[in-house]
Parts: structure tokens; sequence; C-alpha cells
């Protein structure tokens, strides 16, 4: 495998992961729906998604992930927090913003949001990048933090799932150089949308998962085109995980775009390690490719010194190919006993505590409301009052 030699390396420096408080079994969603509970396990490569409690949302979740972080670097080198998200909370107001405040972030800090479906992280890296090489002192906090929730008993239900990554972009990263050079491609296309109006969002499925086999096909042959590696090249895949089984329906276009026999082995040995996280949260959109970049990270052999090819796609759509080098020794930088902890310790929830989070409502005629607890991280969602949301920061004692 051949080395990577960058010029100025900038990229990932840190990386966390946090997701919600509860998780429910797609065995018993299956049952509830009626259908062989091998269409969810199997067919889509789901086992359980994560639920988030009353009090949390992409605030709460994005500022779990992003603590961990901040906890371990210099605060004061964060000049940019960049929260990439389609779960909003406000059609003005950046959740950054709330996020910056919650970490006791300085007030010299730029904080905004951005929005493209689930490419929207991918877009946040890739400006974070450039604000660094502007000045190689600059650092950029990268959240991705998403709810996906579609109709009850709709085909999306059994991909829902929530998580959060954060990222510290920096000179000099610790975990993964961002390689130059980007496989793009835009297509105006109605497959997943959501209209302000609606929490949840409208799908065709079926056509949503052609056009991502598509637009990975055209981001891979615009990367080609461009000078990028041979496929070869690449040690391992990362692709936006909806749904585990939509990994190995994009990996299989790729090879195939390559005359290279796509059979199960070749999919396990390729992307088994990307989707352990994944099966076991759900779809969380812009967090959803970097989910699958920590379940690599944290379950692959040593890959110091080796390509990775990630295919970050979001519906409407645009996606991008592009490469991250692992920078040697980074297995020292993970974080991998909490990641897993983050992911055991969701509360199991039964069908009907499903339904009453779902019909669960905030006020929105301006009337307040003070939560209940009903979550258990660093930071909840106390009370929404005169249609503002107003959180909080717990002190959590260490276990
Ligand atoms: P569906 O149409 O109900 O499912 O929902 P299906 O009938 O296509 O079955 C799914 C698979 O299970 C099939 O396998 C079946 O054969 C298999 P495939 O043909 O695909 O290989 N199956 C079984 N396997 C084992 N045992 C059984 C069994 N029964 C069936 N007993 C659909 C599927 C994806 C349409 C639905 O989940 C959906 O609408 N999801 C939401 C949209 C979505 O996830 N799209 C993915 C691409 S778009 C994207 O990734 C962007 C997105 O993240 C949003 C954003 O960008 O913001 C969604």
């Amino acid at each position: 495998m051949e080395r990577i030699d960058v010029v100025s390396p900038i990229g990932i420096h840190d990386i966390a992961l946090a997701t919600g408080h509860y998780a429910l079994n797609l065995g018993e969603l299956a049952e509830r729906r009626g259908v062989d509970p091998g269409k969810y396990t199997v067919g889509l490569g789901q086992t359980t998604q994560t639920v988030p409690a009353t009090d949390e949302d992409i605030v709460t979740m994005a500022a779990a992930a992003a603590k961990q972080i901040v906890a371990e670097h210099d605060a004061g080198n964060i000049r940019t927090v960049l929260l990439a998200t389609e779960t909003g909370i406000d059609q003005s107001k950046a959740a950054a913003v709330y996020v910056q405040d919650l970490l006791g972030l300085p007030s010299s800090t730029r904080a905004v949001e951005l929005k493209q479906a689930c490419y929207g992280g991918t877009s946040a890296l890739q400006f974070a990048a450039g604000l660094v090489h502007r000045d190689p002192d600059h650092q950029v906090l990268v959240l991705t933090s998403d709810i996906a929730k579609y109709d009850v008993d709709s085909a999306g239900e059994a991909t829902q799932g929530a998580a959060a990554v954060a990222m510290l972009v920096s000179a000099d990263p610790a975990v993964a150089v961002l390689e130059p050079g980007s496989g793009l491609y835009t297509a105006n296309v109605q497959d997943f949308w959501r209209p302000n109006y609606r929490s949840t969002p409208m799908v065709d499925g079926k056509l949503s998962v052609s056009l991502y086999l598509e637009a990975a096909e055209q981001a891979w042959k615009d990367y080609e085109a461009r000078g990028g590696r041979a496929i070869e090249d690449f040690a391992a895949f990362c692709y936006h995980q909806p749904f585990t089984r939509m990994a190995y329906k994009a990996h299989a276009r790729l090879l195939e775009v390559h005359g290279i026999g796509a059979d199960q082995e070749r999919l396990d040995a390729d992307l088994a390690h990307t989707t352990v996280y994944n099966r076991l949260i759900g779809n969380s959109y812009t967090a959803s490719l970097y989910v699958g970049l920590m379940s690599l990270l944290d379950h692959a052999e040593d890959l110091s010194g080796r390509s990775v090819g990630l295919l970050s796609y979001g519906s409407g759509c645009v996606a991008e190919f592009f490469g991250l080098s692992m920078v040697p020794g980074y297995r020292q930088r993970l974080r991998t006993a909490a990641n897993r902890a983050a992911i055991a310790r969701r509360e199991p929830i039964s069908y009907e505590r499903y339904r009453a989070i779902r019909d669960f409502e905030l006020p929105v005629d301006g009337s307040s409301k003070v939560l209940e607890a009903d979550s258990a991280g660093p930071f909840r969602l106390r009370a929404v009052t005169g249609h503002s949301r107003m959180y909080e920061a717990r002190h959590l004692i260490q276990a």
C-alpha cells in the first residue's frame, strides 16, 4: 500500500460520539408491524434503533459528543463551531450557538448551522479544512447531530435512529488527514425532503435507494477523473448508512464499476467493521457516515498510514467521495470504550413507551413547559418557555 505524502496536513485531530437515551429492539417493532424480523435484521441490516428521551434533542446530543473533545484540548484554540443537521430546532438561530454556550467556549467564536440532508456533515468538514488552511492556529469544532424520524407504520420507521459525532479539525491532526481532492455530484431530485411545516420527511424510499447508488457512482467517477486514488489504494471504505445494507449496495456498485466481483465475502471483508455501531443506532443522518468511520476505527486492524475512502450522500441530492489518511499512532487517540459504552448503556424501551415518546410534543403556542428528567446525559432540555428552549448541564459523577 502506497503511503500518502500530504504537503500541509489538515484533518481530524479528535473524534467523539453521543447517542440518545433509549433503544428500541427491531424484533419488537417487526412483531407490531406484522413483518418477518429478518426483513429488518437481514434485509435492512438493523437490530436496534436509538430513541431520544423527551428532554434530548440535537443540541444535547451534539454538546454531549463535543464535551469529550473540549475536556481534552485547549478550548481557546476553537474559533469556529460548525453544526450540521437536518433536525433543526429553529429556522433562524444556529443550534451551534446553544452548543457554544453549553460548552463554555469563548465568546470570540464563530457558530453556524449547515444543512444539506445527510451530506451536511461532510460539507462542514470540508469547510473547516478551508478555515484551518487559512489560519493553521485555528481549530474548528465540526458537529453532526440528527434524529431520524419517519411516520409511524411507514417503510422508513425501521430505519430511525439518532446520534451525534463531534470532530476537532486542525493542522497536524492526530487521527486522520483529509486527503486533497474530492469527487462531487449534485442533482435536483425529490427522493427525501422535509417541508418546513412537517416533523417527518416526505420519502420515496425506492427512488432514494436508486438515486443514492447513482450519486455514489457519479461522485466516484468525478473523483477518478480528477486524479484521485485507484480503488485498490483504499484499505477500507465507509458509506453513509441510512441502514447498514445500503453500504453493501453502494460498495457493490463501486466494485462493479471496476469489474471487481462483489461477492458476500468481499463485501463483508470491506464493510463489516463500519456497520457495527450503525446497526445498533440506526440512521443518524449527518452523523451516520462518521458513526460508520468510528465503528471502522474501533474494530479494524491498525490502518496507520493507509487510506480510507468515504462516500457521503444527502438526499435531494449531493454526494461526495473523498479520502482520509490515517495518522500513525491514531489508535491511541480513539475513544473505543466510551463509544461502546454510549451505545450499550441505552435503556431498552417497550413499544408502548416508544409510542408515548413519539406522541410527546413541546408547546408551540408560547406557553411554558418544564420537562421532567427523562435522560441521563451531561446536558438536557429543561424547559420551553416563551417559544425558547432552555438547556441545562448536569454535573455527572464519572463511574
Ligand atoms: P421496504 O420497501 O418496506 O423494504 O423499505 P423492501 O421490501 O425493499 O425490503 C428491504 C430488503 O429486505 C429487501 O432486500 C428485501 O428483499 C429484504 P433488497 O432487495 O433491498 O436486497 N427482505 C428480507 N430479507 C430477509 N428476510 C426477510 C425479508 N423480507 C424482505 N424476511 C426502504 C425499504 C429502504 C424503501 C425503507 O426502509 C425506506 O423508505 N427507508 C427510508 C429511506 C431510505 O433510507 N433511503 C435510503 C437511501 S436515501 C439516503 O440514504 C438519505 C437519507 O439518509 C436521508 C438524508 O439524506 O437526509 C434517507
